[in-house]
């Protein structure tokens, strides 16, 4: 009997040492240490036996199946180490990566250089005054001085809503009047950035949509120096103080006299390039003396009063800046084109 208990140890030490994985360990815990195991049967036969000899082997039998609870115990808990051990290995997780990035966004293109239009501007004591872009035709085009039939509104062609009269605005000329008829008779001196409309087929060059910025100046004694300075004075502080400016004849039938404002091709310096199509230069802006029956029709009296207006496309310049070739960029929301800037 006692034999016996040594050789059921013995074999089953010597099996444990080979269970090398966590099944073959299970496997081995229900073949030794389970019901049906060699050592239970012993133990469950003692009563069996001699009295004399129930002792010996019973104390003899449960050493073992110590012994065996023991050495399972202590198997278990290397198998349970190594494999911790070999998943940390294989799955290595290397902490100094760099996680992932988080998309930042950015100022459009175009709020990017209305913002610094509007910098400027405030430098030179213009106020930001906002005007509506669905608008009458009265205030687009008949206070403008462009009574109804009048030729120059084919430069202008809109978008008319099926309410008659209320169009979309075509540029940001109509707020002149709302802001003269709001501060009427004060001076004036204000910017009005916003989004104007035309009908117009789409190309590289010009879309249904985009962004003015009008300026206008009304007060006693406002003459034509001041238009050329302060545009001038905008131009170089938005180009770079070297940059040279002219100015063209031109006609709006809201201004007189009009013009046009050319700033020398700050790509090529004014030598020459694909830019500017090589003329050195590059038109940016339409201005003008408000036109008398402007001024009336804003309250005030042309005898006593006079102003300047301007209105630029700042997309325009956006683009010039940036060689942009192509207006419609600006509206895709394409991200390669925007995370350039
Ligand atoms: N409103 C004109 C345009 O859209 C620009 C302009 C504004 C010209 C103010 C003169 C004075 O083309």
């Amino acid at each position: 009997m006692l034999d016996q208990l040594n050789t059921i140890e013995a074999e089953a030490l010597a099996a444990l040492a080979a269970a090398e994985t966590t099944a073959a360990l299970e496997a081995w815990r229900v073949a030794h240490l389970g019901r049906n195991a060699p050592l239970m049967a012993v133990l469950g036969d003692l009563g069996k036996l001699d009295k004399a000899a129930r002792p010996a082997i019973g104390q003899r039998g449960n050493e073992v199946k110590r012994a065996l609870e023991a050495a399972y115990a202590e198997h278990a808990e290397a198998r349970r180490a190594a494999e911790m051990e070999a998943a940390l290995r294989t799955g290595a997780l290397d902490v100094t990566l760099p996680g992932r990035p988080r998309a930042l966004g950015r100022l459009h293109p175009a709020t990017q250089t209305l913002r610094q239009i509007y910098s400027i501007f405030a430098d030179m004591g213009f106020q930001i005054y906002r005007s509506r872009e669905v608008e009458s035709d009265e205030y687009n085009f008949e206070l403008l001085n462009m009574p109804p039939h009048h030729p120059a509104r084919d430069m202008w062609d809109t978008f008319y809503t099926t309410t008659p009269n209320v169009i979309l605005r075509t540029h940001t000329s109509p707020g002149q009047v709302h802001a003269m008829r709001e501060f009427c008779p004060e001076p004036i001196r204000v910017i009005l950035p916003g989004m104007c409309y035309r009908y117009e087929q789409i190309t590289a060059r010009s879309d249904i949509q985009f962004y003015q910025v009008e300026g206008l100046a009304v007060g006693r004694n406002v003459t034509f120096s001041d238009l050329k300075g302060t545009l001038s004075d905008f131009a170089r502080r938005m180009f770079g103080q070297q940059v040279r400016t002219r100015f063209r004849a031109d006609h709006f039938p809201f201004t007189e006299p009009s013009a046009e404002m050319d700033v020398e091709c700050f790509v090529c310096d004014g030598r020459g390039c694909a830019v500017c199509k090589h003329s050195g230069w590059l038109e940016i802006l339409g201005c003008g003396m408000v036109h008398p029956n402007v001024l009336r029709n804003g309250g005030y009296d042309p005898t006593v009063f006079s102003g300047f207006a301007f209105g630029m496309g700042p997309q325009r310049i956006t683009m010039l800046q940036h060689r942009v070739e192509d207006i419609r960029y600006f509206f895709q929301n394409d991200l390669r084109f925007l995370e350039q800037f």
